[in-house]
């Protein structure tokens, strides 16, 4: 039974839903729709020809005819960094590749270099703006990750401006370590040597300062092996903590079913995703999380098997992968709208990867979709169809953010 409707904190009236049940079709909608919070969590939904004649809220609003969908989820994010990387963009246009430059020294190395060199309280203002661009569209959940300090101060650095980011903004922030993002020069030619090095002692050390909430890494070609990978995904097993990866970006390395092997919660990117990686993560229950803007950024030709992972059921979340090499972008919105320009997901598809499909790439079963129990964020859209929000470029239709059932406007002040 709901609550007796006299407690309810806040009750929105005249909105249409968008409510993206995880086992759901289509958006799930309810159209002339009341929505009740209370205690930071959904109350009663119901149309208004529903809503008990006694209803009554502390605070009542007219959503007059908006659309509300679950705050949405960036699952995938670099945002905590320094410094920019243009004139990498400008070296690639001049014909260089990204692994070229990479290889020469620039690329993740020189983002650790400026992330190193950077205070605490730089850091922090740095990633601020880009984190507030993403609220501005209504992200209520964030996965913020690690990889460009690649020595324990460093990497706590950014963890630490990452949690205190979700402590200043309405945004729940969930943190990632992804000290296997690249090979610190360090340890230059002894890669064995640094994942026992994370493994050891960065892992258990960050760990221990409550710092990770999940495990990743970059298997690549010019990341890190299958069997290096493996080795950094027991020792996080050993300490409970979820996996998930950076996988078949730029070549097929089996990462993917490796993750599934150690029920990961996502494997992430999968141009070059097989066919035994798409029955991996099936029977593992791993999301794929797809990167339309770094495919963009990086001009990529080979498209993750779409149609493939949609005829296995695999569940397909999207993110913004916000880094200064591959994807420079702060707009949720946008990566929908490439997400089917692109890849040819539909405007349903791509609105489910960053609401019901982006909670559980998190492991997160409180949020994502509108039912009652879930968490209070929503978002509420001076839109007339859902699809509007995957329609549109660069244009913001958000009219106001309930995060944990309290009202934020988000607007980029
Ligand atoms: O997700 N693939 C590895 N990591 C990032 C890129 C990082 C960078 O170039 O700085 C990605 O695309
Ligand atoms: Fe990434």
């Amino acid at each position: 039974m709901s609550q007796p409707a006299s407690e309810w904190d806040v009750l929105i009236r005249n909105a249409n839903l968008a409510r993206l049940l995880p086992q759901g079709s289509g958006y799930d909608e309810l159209q002339q729709a009341a929505i009740a919070l209370q205690d930071g969590k959904i109350a009663w939904l119901g149309t208004e020809e529903e809503l008990p004649a006694q209803a009554r809220a502390h605070s009542e609003i007219d959503a007059q005819g908006g659309w509300l969908t679950p705050g949405l989820i960036d699952c995938h994010t670099h945002i905590v960094h320094a410094g920019r990387r243009s004139n990498e963009f400008e070296m690639r246009l001049h014909g260089a590749t990204y692994q070229e430059i990479a290889a020469a020294g620039g690329g993740i190395m020189s983002t650790v270099r400026a992330t190193r060199a950077a205070t605490e309280a730089d850091l922090l203002a740095q990633s601020l703006p880009r984190v507030q661009a993403l609220l501005a569209e209504g992200v209520t959940t964030l996965e913020i990750k690690s990889g460009y300090g690649l020595d324990l101060a460093s990497e706590a650095s950014m963890l630490r401006v990452a949690r205190r980011l979700g402590e200043m903004l309405p945004v729940a922030v969930c943190t990632t370590f992804l000290g296997a993002h690249a090979l610190p020069p360090e340890y230059a030619a002894r890669a064995d040597d640094y994942i026992d090095h994370l493994c050891r002692e960065m892992l258990p050390a960050l760990h221990a300062q409550g710092l990770v909430d999940a495990v990743d890494a970059f298997c690549e070609n010019i990341g890190f092996t299958r069997a290096q990978t493996e080795r950094l995904f027991q020792a996080a097993r050993a300490r409970g903590l979820p996996v998930k990866l950076h996988a078949e970006q730029l070549s097929d390395q089996d990462g993917s079913a490796l993750t599934a092997a150690y029920a990961g919660l996502s494997a992430d990117h999968l141009e070059w995703l097989s066919e035994s990686g798409i029955a991996a993560m099936r029977q593992a229950g791993t999301v794929a999380v797809l990167l339309p803007a770094a495919f963009y950024f990086l001009r990529e030709t080979k498209l993750p098997p779409i149609a493939e992972l949609r005829a296995a059921g695999v569940p397909i979340a999207l993110a913004s992968d916000c880094n200064p090499g591959t994807a420079p972008i702060t707009s949720l919105l946008l990566v929908l709208n490439m997400a089917c320009t692109l890849f040819r997901m539909t405007p349903q598809e791509a609105l489910r990867g960053v609401t019901c499909h982006g909670a559980r790439a998190l492991g997160l079963a409180d949020r994502g979709s509108l039912e009652v129990g879930k968490r209070a964020d929503l978002a509420l859209w001076r839109i007339e169809r859902p699809a509007d929000l995957a329609y549109m470029m660069g244009f913001n239709p958000l009219q106001q953010v309930w995060y944990g059932g309290k009202p934020c406007r988000n607007s980029m002040a």
